[in-house]
């Protein structure tokens, strides 16, 4: 007889839970004969206690199986995505989608919004007018198919348990566990019917794991999940020290992801976006080692076909493609100041963390899923950690539209950015790249 709170007891003295426990606990916390507090007492059991890579692999096909699997099967391309643990500045979905898509692959990628100080490219999307994140499950394969990519929101037959238990992880101080992460992610990406998956593990002060140790034991668990479930999987180690590019904010970073469309964007940005696409069509057999699929990704963006996906897929959802031309039909906030260096150097540190805030308070994030936001503020021309700068040089344009929340962010912000007089040398991009050839 299935009695839930045995299996607490059980995870709560450290035993291994087997895999009838953990479903049986999923199906009735889905169906709702399994409350709450019980749910929320295992989850800080699992918090406390952890969990082999067994019970995390049981967790995932539990949570995924409360909702329907993605049915991928007439897409005649390679169907891969790409999920990241989420940071600030983290513009990557919008480029890369289209150019994977462009090199031949399906790209059904289902993203998630902001929560906290990091952003989310549901958020972002919708900063371009008329966009729709809230196609139907035909609609989106139908994208897919003709476009080559689309990205909307989670549906709510996919993986349905993990919403309902994220909520609750959220409210219970459950969320940075890596069983839970891991089963969280993984379950949702396992629905997508993929072939192939690439993960961006963020590691830092802007990112949930905040040292490279936790960073790498979540990528092995995520990718064991996944090759567990039969699809291969690979994982970046990428920097979230610092945020990723020049702009931080919802329409400025759509603005930011269309010029790096357009080859108009070097540097960091573009690097990892370049590396990550890149892993997606090694995973997919498309490419016969890392230059090669570099070098593919660099002639879809020099050709401008990755340009001409995005605008499709734009297009497809309802979106108006002219953006892709005039960045100006983007929401823009009404009082735009420059804040400059007070002495020439080179720039030593950009806090992510700090940053994240700041755009927050400016109204481009949210402290709780229902909040509304501001698509228009935040920063942009932001400098980069080891860029010379001049004394009066720009070190960010800060975009607002309230004077109160304005000056709680520009005391969020000072020292966030710091200048020293010796030179200083690019951080670390790339931490580890985990792929299955090595
Ligand atoms: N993202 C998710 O989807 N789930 C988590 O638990 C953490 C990040």
């Amino acid at each position: 007889m299935f009695v839930p709170q045995w299996i607490i007891e059980k995870k709560r003295d450290g035993e291994t839970l087997t895999a009838e426990d953990i479903t049986a606990f999923i199906q009735g916390y889905h169906s709702g004969s399994v409350p709450d507090y019980q749910m929320a007492a295992l989850a800080m059991a699992i918090y406390l206690k952890g969990m082999t890579f067994e019970e995390t692999a049981a967790l995932t096909e539990a949570m995924m199986h409360t909702g329907a699997l993605l049915d991928t099967a007439g897409l005649s391309r390679p169907v891969c995505d790409k999920h990241s643990t989420g940071g600030i500045g983290d513009k990557v979905s919008l480029i890369l989608a289209p150019l994977a898509a462009a090199c031949g692959l399906a790209v059904p990628m289902i993203s998630g919004r902001g929560l906290g100080i990091t952003g989310g490219t549901l958020d972002k999307l919708e900063s371009i007018p008329g966009y729709r994140t809230d196609l139907s499950e035909a609609e989106f394969l139908r994208v897919v198919d003709e476009v080559g990519c689309s990205i909307i929101g989670q549906t709510a037959t996919l993986a349905p348990a993990d919403k309902k238990l994220y909520g609750l992880r959220d409210v219970t101080g459950t969320v940075p566990s890596i069983p839970l992460i891991t089963a969280s992610i993984m379950c949702k990406k396992m629905a997508e019917g993929l072939d192939a998956l690439v993960l961006d593990v963020k590691v830092g002060r802007g990112a949930f794991m905040k040292t490279p140790e936790q960073a790498r034991e979540l990528a092995r668990n995520m990718v064991r999940v996944g090759e567990a479930m039969g699809k291969s999987v690979g994982a970046l180690l990428t920097n979230m020290d610092i945020p990723l590019g020049h702009t931080v904010g919802n329409a400025l970073e759509v603005r930011e992801s269309i010029e790096c469309l357009q080859g108009k964007v070097k540097g960091p940005l573009w690097d990892i976006t370049r590396e990550l696409t890149a892993a997606m069509l090694l995973l997919c057999g498309r490419a016969s080692d890392r230059d090669d699929a570099l070098e593919q990704v660099q002639n879809a963006l020099d050709s401008g076909r990755g340009l001409e996906v995005f605008r499709k897929m734009v297009e497809a959802q309802g979106g108006n493609p002219a953006v892709c031309e005039d960045l100006d039909l983007l929401p823009a906030a009404p009082t735009i100041e420059t804040v400059t260096a007070e002495a020439s150097g080179w720039i030593a540190d950009v806090d992510a963390d700090k940053i994240g805030r700041a755009v927050l308070v400016l109204g481009g994030g949210r402290t709780k899923a229902e909040d509304g936001i501001d698509h228009a503020v935040g920063l942009s021309e932001l400098v980069t950690p080891g860029q010379r700068i001049e004394k009066g040089g720009t070190l960010y344009v800060l975009h607002s539209r309230d004077s109160d929340r304005r000056g709680e962010a520009r005391r969020l912000l000072e020292g966030a950015v710091t200048v020293s007089p010796d030179a200083v040398e690019a951080p670390t991009l790339i931490f580890e790249r985990m792929m299955p050839e090595g």
